[in-house]
């Protein structure tokens, strides 16, 4: 965080301690194919980052969702939480006719983290451009679907990798009805190319598809079980792609997994009664 002259002026006579300075983190969310969960990722990271303590400040991370894409997917929670007098737990900006306006955000030092999304193309488009450029890391959903995996290895060709940008293939939509299988032989895939993913896939909920009409992300969720699987697979995934924040995300995950754990047992038990 940039301090402010008055803070520093202050924290010099030594009123209040100085305001740790920090650069703010940018996450790109880039594929070119529409549909494998960009905007769906990069709302709920958002989110859970932003329900998170940042240790070195004591206060909840500062966290913005800039898009660059013209669709205004992530407005929509916006617009629907406006509508139902709740409060994103982040900043939003839709930048799409602006993307250049990403600058003067980052260097103002507000945001701890800014997660860009950006629209599923590859052809002439801007906001991918504009994200590489301002990026510190790169973040690709894929699904386990065969239509998905040509569209990702030319994402990774044409944009990733000539970026030369540390990117994290994120396994999205795992339908947990049907086992392990098919996210098995999409992350077997992920891990064939050398593309580094993390562990835990994000599994298909149907809070996660009512969460944009209903405003509402993950750490505010109503049902004790999906807040609890959600906020799981989204502070793994915190955890995987946000080093710097591994510390302060290690045991909330490690909660995390034996609370899940935990009621997976119950569930278990009440059955057999
Ligand atoms: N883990 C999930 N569980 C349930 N629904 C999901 C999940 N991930 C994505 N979806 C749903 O899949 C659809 C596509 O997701 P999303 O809009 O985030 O994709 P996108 O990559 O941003 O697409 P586009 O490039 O068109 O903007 C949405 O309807 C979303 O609600
Ligand atoms: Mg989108």
């Amino acid at each position: 965080m940039a301090a402010t002259r008055k803070q520093n002026v202050q924290a010099a006579a030594g009123l209040v301690p100085a305001p740790r300075r920090r650069r703010t983190i940018v996450l790109a969310m880039i594929h070119g194919k529409g549909g494998v969960g960009k905007t769906m990722i990069a709302v709920h990271l958002a989110a859970v980052l932003a329900h998170m303590i940042d240790p070195g400040h004591t206060r909840p991370h500062r966290v913005a969702v800039v898009s660059f894409d013209p669709q205004l997917s992530a407005g929509e929670w916006a617009a629907s939480a406006g509508r139902r007098g709740l409060r994103l737990r982040f900043d939003y900006y839709p930048l799409h006719n602006d993307p250049e306006g990403i600058e003067e955000l980052i260097e103002s030092g507000q945001y701890d983290y800014i997660l860009i999304d950006t629209g599923g193309w590859l052809d002439n488009n801007e906001g991918i451009d504009v994200a590489m450029r301002h990026a510190d890391r790169v973040l690709m959903p894929v699904t386990p679907d065969y239509l998905v995996l040509p569209p990702t290895v030319k994402t990774v060709r044409e944009v990733i990798v000539p970026s030369g940008l540390p990117c994290s293939v994120i396994p999205n939509l795992w339908d947990t009805r049907n086992g392990t299988r098919k996210i098995d032989n999409l992350k077997g895939w992920i891990d064939r190319q050398g593309w580094p993913r993390p562990q835990r896939a994000i599994r298909r909920y149907d809070d996660l598809s009512d969460s944009p009409e209903r405003g509402l992300t993950v750490p505010d969720f109503e049902a004790p079980h999906i807040r609890l699987q959600t906020m799981l697979d989204f502070s793994s995934l915190a955890h995987a792609v946000c080093p710097e924040a591994q510390d302060a995300l290690r045991p909330i995950v490690a909660m995390l997994e034996e609370q899940e754990e935990q009621a997976e047992i119950a569930k278990m038990a009440a059955k057999a009664r």
